[in-house]
């Protein structure tokens, strides 16, 4: 193996859509956690981040068909959930901004909707690669639950009722793709995935579907994305969320995306008042992998974080940190990582 593929660091991967088609429930299956059902309302109301180690890809995605030919490359997946509430477009933006590749939650029995569009937007400007779960396939029409095989041949085990529903609604999503000017094909017959974006059918509360979700996100990344995942020294590290949590004081959730830092590390942020602060890392933590991030854990504390991953960090001086901004670090003071930040400029 050649140093470079070794080299690769894990891909960050943002889950959009529409609210309530799915996307914490989708995370909950694959972690096997039940974060959303402790949400207020159950709704999303902050960025999170989860680490999912490749062990336990390759564990998920063991059913799929012809599987045994992919070489997992990447080390994981860091993937960051986000609220699909009409209110928290500047998450949604946060989010999407800072990922490699994203998944855009469809429910099939709602087709696109207004937040679905807005991220698809997002997606567009940015030029992110994405691939649409097209979630609650378990509430078509006399759905058989086959949990543990392929998707593609749980469809095709359906009665013909069901088999036609699935056929209609899929078509009507593609037709609403194509409204938006996007070319779209269920990820088996599509005939080109550099031009049209792949639909997974998957459910959140079978977990159908979700072994050939994660495996095309893991092929799509490796062949799409082999240099940008490559792990870079240079430092990338965004502010997700700033939050006082009881015993820590007030910290910041950050996405490491490549780099590294190391705790003592003097930190540059910017601040509300228009200028920036500079702070020492007193501790980095972290939650255990497959744990989210925003929810309170035992976290675990690291002496040295390598990208990528979801961190927190405890650290003095944080309450006026921007959520949303870089945090670069400074070494005899000099900012030597990430776009400098100016005192007073920012
Ligand atoms: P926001 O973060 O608030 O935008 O919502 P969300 O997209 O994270 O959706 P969430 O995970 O909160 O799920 C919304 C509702 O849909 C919950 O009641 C879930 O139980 C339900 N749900 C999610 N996925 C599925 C699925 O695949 N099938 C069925 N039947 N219900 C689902
Ligand atoms: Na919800
Ligand atoms: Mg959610």
């Amino acid at each position: 193996k050649n140093r470079s593929v070794s080299n690769l660091r894990a891909a960050v991967i943002c889950v959009l859509g529409h609210v309530d088609t799915g996307k914490t429930k989708i995370l909950d299956k694959l972690r096997r956690t039940s974060v959303q059902a402790g949400e207020a309302g159950g709704i999303t109301q902050q960025i999170g981040a989860t680490n999912v180690p490749i062990e336990n890809i390759k564990e998920q995605t063991k059913i799929v068909r012809g599987i045994s030919q992919t070489e997992f490359r990447i080390p994981g997946l860091l993937i960051i959930d986000t609220p699909g509430h009409a209110s928290f477009s500047n998450l949604r933006s946060r989010g999407s901004s800072l990922c490699d590749m994203a998944i855009l939650v469809v429910d099939i029995m709602h087709g696109l909707e207004e937040q679905t569009i807005e991220s698809l937007n997002l997606l567009k400007a940015k030029k992110t690669p994405f691939v649409v779960a097209l979630n609650k396939i378990d509430r078509l029409y006399d759905w058989s639950t086959m949990s543990r095989k392929d998707v593609r041949d749980i469809i095709s085990s359906q009665g013909p009722n069901t088999q036609n529903e699935f056929q209609t609604r899929t078509k009507q999503v593609i037709l609403q793709f194509a409204e938006q000017g996007m070319n779209a094909a269920l990820f088996y017959e599509n005939p080109d995935p550099k031009t049209y974006v792949s639909l997974v059918p998957t459910s959140a509360i079978t977990g159908e579907g979700m072994g050939n979700l994660l495996a095309l996100l893991v092929t799509n990344c490796q062949s799409m994305l082999a240099k940008r995942l490559m792990f870079s020294e240079e430092l990338q590290a965004t502010v997700l969320e700033v939050k006082a949590i009881t015993g820590l004081g007030t910290t910041i959730d950050c996405i490491l995306v490549n780099g590294r830092l190391r705790e003592g590390d003097t930190v540059v942020m910017a601040t509300s008042d228009g200028g920036s602060i500079v702070t020492q890392i007193r501790s980095l933590l972290m939650p255990q992998p497959m744990k989210e991030l925003r929810v309170k854990n035992d976290y675990i504390e690291h002496k040295e974080v390598v990208a990528a991953q979801g961190v927190k960090i405890a650290a003095k001086d944080l309450e006026k940190v921007i959520a949303g901004k870089i945090l670069s670090v400074e070494s005899g003071g000099v900012v030597c990582s990430g776009q400098p930040i100016i005192s007073g400029l920012n």
